[in-house]
């Protein structure tokens, strides 16, 4: 069967669906191709069910920490088939939505594994073995990243864990290990500490999250020094054998070259992701991917080859679900002829869903510093903000960083709700606002957003709620 498109999107992920829809709404006739659930890695085995199981057991802690608050809670305990049950039913629900909203933009959706067949022809294999032949004028690969898989732990499920499997294990681990602090290995390594699992994170470099500012990292090492989750820095990962009594015995290298040996039940190994362009058929097209596998493309979301561009994981770094939404607007409107329709990629938040939580725009101090640029920082700590102290949670700092002539260039935030306080630095940097904007405008008290203005505050140099800013 031969089916024809004038655009179809390979992967029904935050990129793809997301230009699925635009597309709809632009009245393209459009086939997002799927081979598994709508919403990708994100919406099933990543963002979302991660932060149902990050959420689900700081509730746990805090009902157990309730104490200083004057809140006493007995006999709470954590039933973990009844958490993944539960957070199964949130990723079910929402691909089912991600499937009315394409359906209501009359976009088409096809189940099956797309491979390109030469310029504008795809075969797509579904899930029953047949295959079908698509016809396209513009294709969007949007295939998204799988986790990589470092010499020496092949994974397999059981005792070797990628992310999926630690969002649906079945009993607690007493001893988990955890092989990359980046930030799957420590928003994931903390749920299961907070359930009561020995936790050793191990990193190769000389700290945990390594791409972000030593000092905004320090509040969580703190914190997770407190909840008893150890780290292994400068220690490499060389292989592992059975345990004699099940597990693993993991043979690691510290920084001396020295060997250590570390006994756990499970091992997730969390090193970074791999972008997913083996085995598209790229070569049909005389697309070549670079070293690492990713497709590269212009501000336009174009690749080397006319007619398919690449949006999200697989188009490169960072590696964020936002982003792909983004990339998928944008190249919806670049699809629909929108002129000047380009990706900006200077506002896109990252952020660690850990407690505290982190959540940075715009680049480092040490990218900063490195590129040689000029900046002046205006900084304040949670300890010293009303609300963060009613919250229990007086970690951490907001920091803003500007030009010299006040102009925002970044926003470091580490402390609760960093996620949600990010969303305002974000749109600063967005409409180029300076720190006087923000320390000009009135943040309801009291509230954590307030630590956003009293940094703005300090960087335009008149701090109120601080000494000798
Ligand atoms: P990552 O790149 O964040 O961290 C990997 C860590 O592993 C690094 O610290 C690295 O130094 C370390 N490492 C590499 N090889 C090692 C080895 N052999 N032994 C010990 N340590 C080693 O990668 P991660 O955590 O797997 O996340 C993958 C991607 O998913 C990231 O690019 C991230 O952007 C994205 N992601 C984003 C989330 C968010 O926005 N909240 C949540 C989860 C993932």
């Amino acid at each position: 069967m031969t089916a024809s498109y004038e655009v179809v999107v390979v992967g029904g992920g935050p990129g793809g669906y997301v230009c699925g829809i635009r597309l709809g709404q632009f009245g393209k006739k459009t086939l997002v191709i799927d081979a598994s659930k709508l919403g990708g890695v994100c919406l099933n085995v990543g963002c979302i069910p991660s932060k149902a199981m990050i959420h689900a057991t700081k509730t746990y802690k805090k009902a157990k920490d309730g104490a200083v608050m004057g809140v006493i809670a007995k006999d709470i305990a954590v039933d973990l088939k009844q958490m993944v049950a539960w957070k199964d039913g949130i990723t079910n629900k929402l691909s089912a939505g991600v499937g009315q909203l394409l359906k209501a933009n009359k976009v088409d959706v096809l189940q099956g594994k797309a491979v390109l067949d030469g310029p504008g022809r795809l075969i797509v294999t579904k899930p029953d073995g047949s295959t079908e032949t698509i016809l396209a004028q513009a294709i969007v690969l949007a295939t998204g990243s799988t986790p990589i898989q470092i010499p020496g732990f092949t994974f397999d499920h059981q005792t070797i864990l990628d992310s999926t499997d630690m969002l649906s294990l079945r009993e607690i681990p007493g001893k988990l290990a955890v092989i990359g602090g980046g930030v799957i290995g420590l928003e994931l390594g903390e749920v299961y500490a907070r359930m009561g699992t020995q936790v050793t994170v191990v990193e190769a470099m000389e700290r945990v999250l390594p791409f972000f500012d030593a000092d905004v990292v320090r509040p969580l090492q703190q914190k997770h020094a407190k909840l008893g989750l150890k780290y292994l820095v400068s220690h490499k990962a060389k292989g592992w054998q059975a345990g004699a009594t099940g597990g693993a015995v993991l043979q690691l290298e510290d920084s001396k070259g020295q060997p250590v040996e570390l006994a756990v039940d499970k091992v997730l190994v969390a090193v970074g992701r791999r972008p997913t362009s083996a085995g598209l058929g790229l070569e049909t097209v005389g697309l070549q991917p670079d070293a690492r596998g990713f497709i590269s493309v212009d501000k336009q979301l174009r690749t080397s080859v006319p007619g398919i561009f690449a949006i999200g994981d697989v188009a490169g770094a960072p590696m964020l679900a936002h982003k792909a939404s983004r990339e998928g607007e944008v190249v919806a409107e670049v699809i629909a002829g929108h002129k000047g329709a380009a990706m900006d990629v200077a506002c896109i938040p990252n952020v660690v869903y850990t407690d505290p939580e982190i959540a940075t725009v715009g680049p480092t101090l040490a990218e900063l510093d490195k590129a040689g640029v000029k900046y002046k920082t205006g900084k304040f700590n949670f300890g010293a903000l009303g609300r963060a102290l009613t919250a229990n949670a007086g970690e951490g700092f907001a920091r803003i960083v500007t030009d010299e002539k006040g102009g925002i260039l970044a926003v470091h935030i580490v402390g609760p709700e960093a996620s949600e306080l990010i969303a305002e630095a974000g749109l600063a940097v967005e409409m180029a606002a300076t720190a006087e904007d923000i320390a000009l405008t009135v943040h309801a008290h009291p509230t954590l957003a307030e630590a956003l203005l009293e940094a703005a505050l300090a960087a335009t140099g008149q701090p109120l709620h601080q000494l000798n800013s």
